[in-house]
């Protein structure tokens, strides 16, 4: 059992980690445009957290110092750090390295050159939550890990880029394959993007590959996450003995980026965008 980090007491904890726990509330996929502003002040949070954690990367420092990085900024700009005791993550970041796919635990893991990480975060702020990553590069990345970040990136890109009223969720999917399949990229399917406000992760779920029997179309108001995860080869993941680190069955490496997005009446808004709009790989 790792000690879980602590939180002041007047930062507000979302119900899951509160003494009462979650309540069975349904929220609705059409969010208000009082909740929409809510998003935004999340979303960017989530944002400036997630910069701070990237800057923290360099070679020999431990995932667990990102994970107090996230930690501390989240609090100090009055958030909630949302993985932290989210059905048992016992830590407030995640952290996902080489051939780890997603939900990677914070430790005393030191960055090495050539690893590629992804931080994970998700802030809770004002009742809503806020949930982006990106993945750099610890170091010189190899040929293989450089063109993959890059080739997940432009992923991420294509799957926004489709966003607005009227089109099926599954057309995130089909673009991002429509871009990956020339590269034999596994799309991991076991993961998807989510639905996203007063809950962590909340329907629609987004497949980041194509799936054909998905009929629900894009609606003004509706906010989500996109977060394609693209493995070197195989597409399937394991979870390890934590129940939480999932890894790439073939031990290759996967890369992952996360935005949370907006449906808007013409097209689309990126929630976790700030002043300098670029991923921080290409900084
Ligand atoms: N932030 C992740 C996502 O994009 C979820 C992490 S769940 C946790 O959906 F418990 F691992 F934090
Ligand atoms: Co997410
Ligand atoms: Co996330």
């Amino acid at each position: 059992m790792i000690a879980l980090r602590t939180v002041p007491d007047h930062i507000v904890r979302p119900p899951y980690a509160r003494p009462g726990g979650e309540t069975g509330e349904r929220p609705g996929l059409i969010k208000s445009d009082a909740l929409i502003g809510r998003m935004r002040r999340a979303g960017r949070v989530a944002r400036e957290v997630l910069d701070e954690v990237l800057a923290a990367v360099a070679i020999g420092v431990t995932t667990d110092e990102l994970d107090r990085v996230c930690h501390e900024v989240t609090i100090a700009k009055g958030g909630y750090p949302s993985p932290l005791d989210y059905r048992g993550f016992p830590k407030s970041l995640c952290t996902s390295i080489n051939e780890v796919v997603c939900h990677g635990i914070p430790s005393a893991r030191r960055l090495v050159d050539g690893d590629i990480i992804n931080c994970d975060v998700t802030v809770y702020l004002d009742g809503v939550h806020g949930d982006c990553s990106e993945t750099v590069f610890v170091g010189t990345p190899s040929l293989v890990h450089k063109v993959l970040v890059e080739r997940t990136y432009e992923a991420l890109r294509r799957g926004i880029e489709i966003v607005r009223p009227g089109v099926r969720f599954n057309e995130i999917g089909r673009a991002i394959e429509r871009y990956v399949a020339p590269f034999g990229y596994g799309i991991v399917r076991e993961f998807g993007g989510h639905g996203i406000g007063e809950l962590f992760h909340m329907p629609p779920n987004i497949v980041h590959a194509y799936e054909r029997r998905e009929r629900l179309k894009m609606q003004a108001g509706m906010t989500f996450t996109i977060e394609p995860m693209l493995n070197v080869c195989d597409p399937r993941c394991a979870i390890l003995a934590d129940g939480w680190t999932a890894v790439t069955v073939d031990g290759k490496a996967s890369a992952q980026f996360e935005h949370t997005v907006l449906v808007t009446p013409d097209g689309h808004e990126v929630l976790t965008l700030c002043a300098d709009p670029r991923p921080f790989f290409q900084r």
